[in-house]
């Protein structure tokens, strides 16, 4: 089993890290324009191999697609942050052209790969990689829901003070400060409501800290976070991969499912060696319905600045 993780940054190559010491894929290869870096990137990972025992064979390439044929999964997490002065509609352009060529490139020589979207703003981007590519909308998954719904169950954890793995809990909507929308009325600890332990107060400050849970480690760190990014990605390569069947909150092609179309925003989906293999209908009360709504709105305002890079 083959991924290839175009970007070989902080996100793809701790990425490569998580597949390869966690055995999820047998071969990873990372693929970064900039000269040597993902070579460098490849060895230093490939020089854990005894220390921590893995048999993932990670290879670096400087923009040779070619070795990047046949993969099963293609990760795309390249381009560039927003600087100082650029417009969103700038950091859009610039980053559609590169999610744009990147996503051709791969499909020249893995037709068949699930694709997994990461570059921001990633609703927008898994939209432009639908429409760009016109491959059919199952394999073509933004990853960003399984992101926000760790920082959530963090958070949730420490208000309960409790370990994380034994919080349930989904972030939907799309993948943004503001857009985002962390379910606490369905969110459990050890099958009981954490409404049962957590306050109003306390519930509304857990979902406020997750909404500004990559702003918060922007702030400390002086740019995007990287650990929990590229483990997120290796959960979700790892459902497809060993179609594990688990339900990930995903960026995903909307045709009428929660009321929405023609757009890429997080819901739940079951994830398997089909890449989308169901959009899982859960029932949202009022109040969600009018975030949910509100959110899309938002995420379609800035697909609209995709129009020049589609014509
Ligand atoms: N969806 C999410 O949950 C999530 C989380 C964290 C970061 N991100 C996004 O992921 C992206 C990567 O973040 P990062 O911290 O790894 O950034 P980074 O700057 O460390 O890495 C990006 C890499 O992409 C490479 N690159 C640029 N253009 C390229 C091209 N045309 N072909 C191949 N490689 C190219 C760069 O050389 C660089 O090494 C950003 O857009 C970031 O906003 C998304």
């Amino acid at each position: 089993m083959k991924v290839t993780i175009v970007g070989a940054g902080n996100v793809g190559a701790t990425c490569a890290d998580v597949i390869s010491y966690r055995g999820i894929a047998s071969e990873v290869v990372l693929l970064d324009i900039k000269e040597g870096f993902a070579e460098g990137k490849a060895m230093d990972i490939m020089q854990c191999a005894t220390t921590t025992g893995f048999n993932t064979r990670v290879s670096g390439s400087t923009n040779d697609y070619s070795k990047t044929a046949n993969s099963d999964v293609v990760v795309i997490t390249s381009g560039i942050p927003r600087k100082p002065g650029m417009t969103r509609e700038e950091l859009i352009g610039i980053n559609a052209g590169i999610v744009k060529a990147v996503a051709e490139n791969v499909l020249q020589h893995s037709p068949n790969a699930i694709i997994v979207v990461v570059s921001n703003p990633m609703d927008t981007m898994t939209y432009l990689t639908l429409k760009a590519t016109g491959i059919p909308k199952n394999r073509i998954i933004g990853m960003g829901g399984a992101l926000d719904s760790s920082r959530f169950k963090y958070y949730l954890s420490k208000a309960l003070d409790k370990p994380s793995n034994d919080v349930q809990g989904m972030v939907i909507g799309g993948h943004g400060d503001t857009t985002m929308i962390p379910l606490t009325r369905l969110a459990s600890y050890n099958g009981s409501p954490v409404s049962d332990f957590l306050s109003q107060e306390q519930l509304e400050k857990v979902a406020a800290d997750t909404m500004v849970g990559g702003a918060t480690l922007t702030g400390l760190l002086g740019t995007s976070a990287w650990y929990a990014p590229g483990a997120s990605v290796a959960y979700l390569v790892d459902s497809i991969l060993n179609d594990q069947k688990k339900i990930i909150a995903c960026s995903v092609y909307l045709e009428g499912e929660y009321g929405q179309s023609d757009i890429c925003i997080g819901v739940p989906c079951i994830i398997g060696k089909n890449g989308i293999e169901k959009i899982v209908d859960i029932k949202l009360n009022d109040a969600e319905k009018v975030l949910f709504t509100k959110s899309a709105d938002a995420v379609r305002s800035m697909n609209a600045d995709l129009k020049s890079v589609l014509v």
